[in-house]
């Protein structure tokens, strides 16, 4: 059984999740960790294979997943692939900590890629990533992690920045919210909001102590109300537009290479 879990908000994720766990010929249970419904405790068996995708937030993971692969996840000797998403600047500490996190919970990791997408705050950077030639390359990543999932090898090895905690990541400050006169309060983004920061009785506002700027509530709302209104931000993706104009390379790294 291939056991495909993610954390995707924007649709990233998703997608490259699943171009690798497609790979992988067999039964596939997904299971995006956006959605609470979808957060369960799963133990796996040697014979199964576990495809572990996260998008790149400051570095690392989302911490909101970090406690969920320390209590969902179990493997008992089980091969995983990793994949981070990143939105065009770099993913810094992702792969090491992902790798971290699942070897201390049971997994051996046979490959990990890292994959340029639309960056979910700033949309203009990376706006058309995934395109034809990073698919060719995750479809390949996939086709060896899948062959590699067969037998154990060596241990893998991935770079990593430096040796900074992912506590040092204290989010971004800029938080989607629905000012204007377009909310009709139809409530979808407060159901949508992974972390409750959108009040039924006021949801064009976002309480910034909860938001993680995932950017769910921008892609959900039917009116088009949400988005990054505040004052600062037009500013600020200029110059990250300006910073990482330059084509990223995709990652990919093999147990026992
Ligand atoms: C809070 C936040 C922090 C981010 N930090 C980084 C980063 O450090 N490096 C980077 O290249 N992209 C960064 N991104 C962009 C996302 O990693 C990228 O767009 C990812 O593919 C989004 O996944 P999704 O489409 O599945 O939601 C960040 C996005 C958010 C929302």
């Amino acid at each position: 059984m291939i056991y495909d879990v993610y954390f995707s908000a924007f649709n990233g994720t998703n997608m490259c999740s699943m171009m690798v766990s497609s790979a992988f010929r067999g039964e596939c249970a997904r299971f995006n960790w956006r959605r609470e419904g979808e957060r369960k405790a799963l133990s796996l068996s040697q014979e199964d294979v576990l495809v572990f995708s996260m998008p790149v937030y400051g570095g690392f993971i989302p911490s909101l997943c970090v406690p969920l692969a320390e209590s969902l996840l179990e493997g008992d000797g089980t091969p995983a692939v990793i994949v981070a998403t990143f939105g065009n600047r770099a993913y810094d500490n992702a792969l090491r900590q992902m790798t971290g996190l699942l070897e201390a919970r049971g997994f051996y990791v046979v490959a990990a890629g890292a994959f340029i997408c639309r960056h979910s705050i700033f949309s203009t950077v990376a706006q058309d990533r995934p395109d034809s030639a990073d698919r060719a390359e995750i479809e390949a990543f996939a086709e060896r992690a899948a062959e590699l999932a067969g037998h154990r090898t060596g241990k893998i090895e991935v770079p990593c920045r430096d040796d900074s905690d992912p506590s040092s990541f204290r989010g971004v400050p800029f938080h989607p919210d629905g000012r204007g006169n377009r909310c009709t309060s139809c409530g979808s983004c407060v159901r949508f909001c992974t972390t409750g920061a959108i009040d039924p009785q006021h949801p064009w506002q976002t309480d910034a102590s909860k938001c993680i700027a995932c950017g769910a509530c921008i892609k959900i709302c039917p009116a088009k109300a949400r988005d990054y209104h505040m004052e600062g931000f037009m500013e600020a993706r200029l110059a990250f537009e300006h910073k990482c104009a330059s084509r990223q390379p995709n990652a990919c790294f093999y147990a026992g290479d």
